[in-house]
């Protein structure tokens, strides 16, 4: 199982790596740096230096950043340039980067040679709160998100926070997407933590933060140490994903990012949940007010699309049953349910009355 890291200070980064690596057994033979276009502005010096410190022979591997480059064709050509630079069984692969260079890399990692260790050091708000912690690697099929995919547990997951003082607005309010995710699965400390007011570019490496990277990041892994296959309690991280994901492949990438479709995803959970009279108007009114003030949807961009093919990509999800949907509902901040059996329609039906 991995380790996690909260870096806060200016050099800790390099240090921090630097230790990560030396304690990798057996050394690596090589590591293979995939580093999308941010991060090479924001943390390539200190990877570097850090790697130099280390001793073994590394190289820089571009990758492409956004969702649309999460596919199979990127991660042949990934695997491609690996092998092409010598890479062997015991090449450790480090993603430097986001959510989808994290999947991206994992998922390399995970099938290179049937398995090579793997590392992050994630540079978003959303892969230090998620992406990057658990394990969970995948490309994106046309079918959908993250359909072709493999559990590989990174060796170490090194968040930076001072990583994110440039982040875009619309990246930042992104994360702030899983950051209220966990907030409702984690219970009232982090829920009430999250205020109804964005976060200052200032603010966003201030005290608040960091605790919110620290007890996201340590929830999941607690969950994902008990059950990292997803077989039991790690579903409820999937809490707002099977309609996130449904209404993120159909709107493309570019209408509606990952975090702004769980955004949309957690509405409707919750409101599942009101229909079925599982928790209180004041919860569903809370979500809204943090997700307007961290600048998240509350409805889809543009026309919805048709009953018919949203019901046909809910169904698409990996958490279905036969004709019929697997979700977490909200009852309160720090409790949810697994629901077997949900009609599609009905879950459908809920899309269209609440984000149209
Ligand atoms: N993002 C959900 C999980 O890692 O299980």
């Amino acid at each position: 199982m991995s380790t996690t890291r909260l870096l806060t200070q200016r050099g800790q980064l390099q240090k921090m790596l630097v230790v990560a690596v030396a304690k990798l057994r057996p050394q690596p033979s090589q590591i293979l740096v995939v580093l999308d276009t941010r991060a090479k502005q924001v943390c390539m010096p200190a990877v570097n230096k850090a790697l130099e410190q280390c001793k073994i022979h590394f190289r820089i591997l571009r990758a492409p950043a956004g969702e649309a480059n999460k596919t199979l064709t990127s991660a042949q050509s990934l695997a491609e340039r690996c092998i092409q630079l010598g890479a062997d069984r015991h090449s450790f692969l480090l993603a430097v980067g986001g959510g989808v260079t994290s999947d991206l890399t994992g998922f390399v990692a995970a099938n290179l040679f049937r398995g090579i260790a793997w590392g992050v050091v994630p540079t978003t708000l959303l892969a230090m709160v998620d992406a990057g912690v658990g394990g969970k690697t995948a490309v994106n099929l046309p079918a959908g998100q993250n359909l072709f995919g493999a559990f590989h547990q990174p060796r170490f997951v090194l968040n930076d926070v001072r990583l994110l003082r440039s982040l875009s607005n619309r990246t930042w309010n992104c994360g702030m997407g899983e950051v209220l995710k966990t907030g409702m699965l984690a219970g009232p400390k982090l829920w009430q933590s999250i205020p109804n007011r964005a976060v200052a570019p200032s603010r966003r490496t201030g005290q608040m933060v960091e605790d919110w990277i620290r007890q996201c990041a340590s929830f999941k892994q607690k969950i994902v140490r008990r059950d990292a296959s997803d077989c039991g309690e790690r579903k409820q991280l999937n809490l707002g994903h099977t309609f996130g994901h449904a209404l993120e492949t159909l709107a493309g990438p570019k209408k509606l990012s990952h975090g702004e479709a769980v955004a949309l995803g957690l509405r409707c959970a919750i409101a599942m949940s009101l229909e079925q009279d599982l928790c209180a108007t004041d919860y569903a009114l809370q979500l809204d007010e943090k997700l307007k003030a961290h600048g998240l949807p509350l409805r889809f961009p543009g026309s919805l699309p048709s009953p018919a093919s949203l019901r046909r990509q809910l169904l698409r999800d990996k958490k279905k049953g036969h004709g019929s949907l697997e979700l977490i509902l909200p009852i309160k901040p720090g409790l949810c349910i697994l629901v077997q059996g949900v009609s599609a329609t009905k879950a459908t039906n809920t899309i269209h009355r609440l984000l149209g």
